[in-house]
This record gives structure tokens, C-alpha cells and sequence, in this order.
């Protein structure tokens, strides 16, 4: 595993936190993913180790729950609500716009050719009042609706260009 040093460092503080360390599993899944992008078999092998427990243990909460991604996501991370609020007011037509824009074909969690974007779909972002609603990354945007997940296509596109 080729984790940052402080990634380590928070990793065996986090373990300290917990009375026995199969309790850390979450904590830190949450690390490496946030580390490395993605949990890989080998971090999975690695949390297992470092938690004394067997593969299967680690295994099981990895594939629970949906934020745990298995392969590399995209450097720009566009997640569409689809719960009811947002389905009922075009979230998916705003998820659609979205794949046009970045995917070349559609699925539960696509990137982009060029693996700057991935495009999914979540469950509640727990802002139904202002639906449809998408988080970009760590940054929630509300009624986004055609035009303003066009908007925000464009602006994303730009942001790597400038990059480049
Ligand atoms: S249903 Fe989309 S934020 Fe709650």
C-alpha cells in the first residue's frame, strides 16, 4: 500500500480510538479511500492485517455500502440524487445531461474517457426542498435542472482545460 505518511499517521491514531480495533474498519476504509481514490484487494488485505480480522470481515462493509467505490473514480466526482423529491422534478434528465456531456456510454457509475469525471447516481442528499439536487465533489448544488447541469458541465470542462 502506498498510502501518505500522514494517511499512516491518522491510521493508527483512528485505531486508538476504539476499544478493539475491528471497530476502526470504517474510519479506516474512509482513509485509504480518501488517500487512494478507491479501495483496492490490496487495501482491503492491508485494513484486514492492520485490524487482525479476516479478509471476509473487511470484504462485507466494503461492498455494503455504496460509497465505498472498488475501482478509480475520476478526479471530478458528480453525484445526481435520484430519490423521490428529485426523480419527481427531472433528476434524471439532469443525470442524463451530465452523461452526455462527460460519459460515452451510460451505467450505475461511469467515468469519462479521459478519467477526469465520474457521473452516479445517489440516493438522498437530504436537501428536497431545493431538488434536483447534485453534489460536485464536496460542493452541493441546488434546482439543478438541464440547463444548469450544462452550465456546470461547461464549467467543470473548463477547470481541466485551465489544468492542461
Ligand atoms: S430526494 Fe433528492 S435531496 Fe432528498
Amino acid at each position: 500500500m502506498n498510502l501518505k505518511p500522514e494517511t499512516l499517521k491518522r491510521i493508527d491514531e483512528v485505531i486508538t480510538h476504539y476499544p478493539v480495533k475491528r471497530s476502526a474498519t470504517l474510519p479506516l476504509l474512509h482513509l485509504v479511500q480518501e488517500d487512494a481514490g478507491y479501495i483496492s484487494d490490496e487495501a482491503i488485505a492491508w485494513i484486514a492485517k492492520k485490524l487482525e480480522l479476516e479478509l471476509i470481515n473487511v470484504l462485507e462493509v466494503v461492498t455494503f455500502y455504496p460509497m465505498f467505490k472498488r475501482k478509480p473514480i475520476g478526479r471530478r466526482h458528480i453525484k445526481v440524487c435520484r430519490t423521490l423529491s428529485c426523480a419527481l422534478v427531472g433528476g434524471y434528465k439532469t443525470c442524463e445531461t451530465f452523461e452526455k456531456e462527460f460519459l460515452t456510454h451510460a451505467g450505475p457509475t461511469e467515468v469519462s474517457p479521459d478519467g477526469e469525471v465520474t457521473v452516479e447516481f445517489v440516493e438522498c442528499l437530504a436537501s428536497c426542498g431545493t431538488a434536483p439536487v447534485v453534489l460536485i465533489d464536496d460542493v452541493l448544488h441546488e434546482k439543478v435542472d438541464c440547463a444548469k447541469a450544462k452550465q456546470l458541465a461547461a464549467q467543470i470542462k473548463a477547470e481541466a482545460a485551465a489544468r492542461k
